[in-house]
């Protein structure tokens, strides 16, 4: 080894090891602001100081849509093509596909058998989407076992979700300390990380984003359509001209001005002009578009080139994808050691049981 190749390696063994973060979001369709402000630009800022691992959970998706697997297929893409777009960088971080490492799946039938049902039962996040469904399957239901999986397999310490995963982050800490009890301490304990925005209502002032109220802003919405969804927004139903007195409190559209407004004194400003009467809805909703689009132009960017490379698109994929299978080899070599499910293999082994289990005459 050169005197230069050994110093760079001693300082790369001093230098301590990032934490390890572990994220991921379902792909069942286009990514929107609410995904934006509540995990996207947060995960952008961690990825500069942390080990990042963000998962495309198309497993767990099928808890939603077995009937329409082709729909999982291209939200993958989608998703991903979301992720590069918003700044995400495959040279920094790593994207994995869940289902193209199947330990996700091994290691969550294991924990699943040390997670009491009860526990499953009583998780407030699951009990609501349940009632959502017609029948809940036994998979949809076992959900939160494999988000545990999710979570285990990196031995991530950090997760940083929206506040409706709370409870599957909670369930995790409780499992990672069970195992480490029961069979030796291979987890560490993570940690929930909640985004700036933990929630944000969809534009006709509904409680949440979603597609399914078709209530969206898409990361892929043209300038245009920004602008038409924008007038469409509720403001003060009590204001009927820019004169009057407006009203802030659930105003959907200073609901987000306070989510996407970078100057606080602005704001501030603004809100003052609209309790005073001295501005007018249409004026409001032009500011509102304007920082909008002004977010999502270079977003807007990077998709225009990712569309025109699809290849750079396949790699981000599969270059993290073939990193996890890694570390989830290695952290299911060491659960099977711990939990002695090994060892068949080994002729000493096998002498060593027909020893103990035959009687002589
Ligand atoms: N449940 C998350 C969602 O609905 C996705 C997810 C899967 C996840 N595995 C995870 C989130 C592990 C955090 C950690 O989007």
């Amino acid at each position: 080894m050169t005197s230069e190749r050994k110093k760079s390696s001693e300082e790369a063994s001093m230098v301590k090891k990032k934490d390890r973060i572990l994220t991921g979001m379902r792909p069942t369709g286009p990514l929107h602001l609410w995904h934006y402000v509540g995990a996207l630009e947060n995960w952008v800022k961690l990825q500069e100081k942390y080990d990042c691992h963000f998962l495309i959970a198309d497993y767990q998706a099928l808890g939603d849509y077995s009937n329409d697997i082709s729909k999982i297929r291209d939200s993958v893409i989608e998703v991903t093509m979301d992720w590069l777009s918003v700044g995400l960088d495959p040279y920094k971080t790593t994207f994995i596909i869940q289902s193209y490492v199947p330990e996700h799946a091994e290691l969550a039938m294991l924990l699943s058998m040390i997670i009491p049902k009860g526990m499953i039962d009583r998780n407030p996040t699951l009990k609501a989407e349940s009632a959502l469904q017609k029948d809940v399957s036994l998979g949809f239901y076992n959900y939160p076992a494999s988000q545990v999986a999710d979570i285990l397999l990196p031995k991530a310490n950090l997760v940083p979700v929206g506040e409706d995963q709370l409870p599957h982050i909670e369930l995790t800490r409780e499992i990672a300390r069970k195992f480490n009890r029961m069979y030796g301490h291979i987890f560490p304990i993570p940690t929930g990380l909640v985004g700036r925005v933990p929630r944000l209502v969809g534009i006709d002032g509904k409680a949440k984003m979603s597609k399914s109220l078709g209530n969206c802003i898409y990361l892929s919405d043209t300038r245009e359509i920004v602008e038409k969804k924008v007038k469409q927004m509720f403001t003060d139903p009590t204001r009927l001209k820019a004169t009057d007195l407006g009203h802030i409190e659930g105003n959907v559209v200073f609901t987000y001005l306070d989510a996407f407004h970078s100057d606080a004194t602005e704001q501030e400003n603004l809100k003052k002009k609209y309790t005073e009467g001295k501005i007018g809805d249409g004026e409001v909703k032009s500011i509102l578009t304007k920082l909008l689009n002004a977010l999502l132009g270079p977003i807007r960017e990077r998709r225009a080139y990712y569309q025109v490379h699809p290849e750079a698109v396949r790699e981000a994929l599969f270059e993290g994808t073939e990193k996890a299978k890694k570390v989830a080899a290695a952290t299911m070599l060491e659960v099977r050691e711990a939990m002695k499910i090994t060892g068949y293999e080994d002729i000493k082994n096998i002498k060593k049981i027909i020893e103990k289990y035959s009687y002589e005459e």
